[in-house]
């Protein structure tokens, strides 16, 4: 399924939640918020006194205030912060639960390989989710320590190299989460972007459909000349097209790369022109990227481009 161009993500945060897991994080943070703001009151209260009481002569004694203000008081807002945030802790599920969308989640300098074990789909950078299902996520690196940050559904978990990570998010309603890297992993972390789409469950049973299917077959003979383009210039090595001989698992899978929102992990949106200019010359639009210039001239350039447009 496609959005519209004009689709976009929410700009909220994490204190603007759209899932069950972001609100009880959210709450925390709010009870924590009020929690350090009584503490500073208290402080500032005791401050004023003590200074004031400089002037007077009978200052109280030390030993209460030392074990009122170093031992009391901090056990006791310790104490509020451990059972708060335990309580937040219970109320967030550890393990996937059973009925839970399982989703692979592999971390990849810089982008995201998303892939869906029990519907035999692939693809990068953008997670369809149905709304108000639970999503089981396992998570892991191919190469350095990332961490997975959908901020309006989640917190943030690491993807380390060789370890497997779980985590339960959920979407209440139909909408796009913009999410990051949030962990330095190299010279483009910042541009390690990502896209949650929760959907209908309707429209992600379509979308799931649309993936599962290969890349449709060339039709025209420009697309046959971007096709031969595609894999005379070595893209093949590292991207796969279901449907062609083309099966590299270095890179993102391009089977429906014409139907994502954004190119480079949402380095830049999905358009003609920027499309050229990323294939023609990855290293300006995202410098550093494993990505070759493949030195195509200007007609196979662009014989490419057209041919990566129908790979909906
Ligand atoms: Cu991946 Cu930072």
């Amino acid at each position: 399924m496609h959005y519209a161009s004009s689709a976009e993500p929410s700009a909220g945060g994490s204190l603007d939640p759209a899932g069950p897991v972001a609100a009880r994080m959210a709450d925390l943070w709010w009870w924590l918020l009020a929690l350090a703001t009584l503490v500073f009151v208290v402080f500032l209260v005791a401050l004023t006194r003590s200074l004031l009481q400089r002037r007077r002569p009978e200052a109280p004694e030390p030993w209460r205030f030392i074990v009122g203000g170093g031992v009391v008081m901090p056990v006791i807002a310790v104490g509020v912060v451990l059972v708060l945030t335990l309580n937040a802790m219970r109320q967030i599920p550890s393990e996937i639960p059973p009925g839970a969308v399982a989703i692979e989640v592999v971390g990849h300098q810089w982008w995201w390989e998303v892939r869906y074990p029990e519907e035999d789909v692939v693809t990068a950078n953008e997670i369809h989710v149905p709304a108000g299902r639970p999503i089981g996520l396992q998570l892991t690196s191919n190469d350095v320590i990332h961490s997975f940050w959908v901020p309006t559904l989640g917190g943030k978990i690491d993807l380390l190299p060789g370890r497997v990570n779980t985590m339960v998010l959920e979407a209440d309603d139909v909408g796009l989460h913009r999410g990051s890297c949030a962990e330095f992993c190299g010279l483009q972390h910042a541009k390690m972007g990502l896209l949650v789409a929760s959907e209908s469950a309707e429209d992600y049973q379509a979308w799931l459909a649309v993936q599962r299917e290969p890349a449709s077959a060339t039709s025209g003979s420009g697309q046959a000349t971007g096709a031969a383009v595609f894999m005379e210039a070595g893209c093949p090595d590292c991207h796969t097209i279901r449907g062609t001989d083309a099966n590299g698992s270095k890179g993102p899978d391009l089977t429906h790369l014409a139907g994502r929102l954004g190119l480079a992990a949402g380095t830049v949106s999905n358009t003609s022109e920027n499309l050229l200019e990323w294939v023609g010359s990855p290293h300006d639009v995202k410098s550093g990227v494993l990505m070759p210039d493949p030195e195509l001239s200007r007609p196979d350039l662009e014989a490419l481009v057209a041919y990566l447009e129908t790979l909906e």
